[in-house]
């Protein structure tokens, strides 16, 4: 497993970020961890400890762009970066997104990303290049979501293809300046997000092996990771159908996306 030295997490608290957090850790490491519900954070900060690391964390909203460019100024020397946190609008199958539901998700899942990639972007820009010319890695979870638009989830397929676009499209240019970005495309991931989907969930992965992808992704430089790469071709193909065939495919899950 690669050994990152000094790493930033937003949503440590649970599921992946918190299974990233444990597979980070260890003697000589330092971590600054993030999420919103402080006894939660505190539990994943108590079993990295355990691991040996050396444990910041930060109870951060990442829509509040004010505090997380102050987390960013406290932390200083960063060698990995995982803007982790996002939402997405639940398990009422069937039920229309709500406009406060579409809004909470792109706010999350676009400004908080972009609130925790940007300032890390910035910092890492000063910082010295390691022997491979590495100035610092930066990962954006995004979702296979992203690859079709699903009618049961509008807000969080877009939220993740904008995220998964940006993240690409911004890799080649911050290559150049020393910076690796890695587009994260998990398929269907065991955590509270998933508990209570009511649909089969092909390719259901746990964090932990998820987290193992993950970095190994990241420190081989790869601009987009995607995991189990058989449940990422099924939702590029479904993708890619007739936008009435699609509805007509995802109803028979009760409007529920079949894929990610
Ligand atoms: N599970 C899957 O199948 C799956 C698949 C593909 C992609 N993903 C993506 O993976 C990432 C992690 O998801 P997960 O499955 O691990 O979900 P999770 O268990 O619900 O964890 C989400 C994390 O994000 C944090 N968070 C949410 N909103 C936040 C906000 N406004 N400010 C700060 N932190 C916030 C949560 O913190 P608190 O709990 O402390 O509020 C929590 O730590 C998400 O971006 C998700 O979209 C998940």
């Amino acid at each position: 497993m690669a050994s990152f030295r000094s790493v930033l997490i937003t949503g440590a608290s649970s599921g992946i970020g918190r299974a990233l957090a444990e597979a980070c850790s260890g003697p000589g490491v330092v971590l600054h961890l993030g999420g919103r519900d402080a006894t939660r954070l505190e539990q994943t900060a108590a079993a990295c400890r355990a691991r040996g690391a050396e444990v910041q964390a930060r109870a951060v909203e990442v829509t509040d762009t004010a505090a997380m460019a102050e987390w960013f100024r406290a932390a200083g020397q960063l060698d990995l970066v995982v803007a982790n946190a996002g939402i997405s609008g639940g398990t009422g199958a069937g039920a229309e997104e709500s406009a406060a539901q579409a809004r909470a998700i792109f706010a999350v899942n676009l400004d908080g990303m972009l609130n925790t990639v940007l300032p890390a972007m910035e910092a890492m820009a000063a910082q010295p290049p390691d022997a491979d010319r590495v100035r610092g890695r930066i990962a954006v979870v995004a979702s296979i979501a992203a690859f079709l638009p699903a009618p049961g989830a509008p807000a969080y397929s877009a939220s993740k293809a904008a995220a998964d676009y940006w993240t690409v499209a911004t890799a080649a240019g911050a290559r150049r300046r020393g910076i690796r970005l890695t587009s994260v495309c998990p398929g269907f991931i065991r955590t509270p997000m998933t508990a209570n989907n009511p649909y089969p969930m092909p390719g259901l992965m746990s964090a932990e092996r998820a987290a193992r992808i993950t970095l190994r992704g990241i420190a081989a430089g790869r601009r987009r990771v995607v995991f189990p790469w058989w449940v990422g071709l099924l939702a590029r193909c479904v993708g890619l159908l007739p936008p009435r065939v699609l509805s007509a495919l995802m109803s028979i899950s009760q409007g529920k996306p079949v894929l990610g």
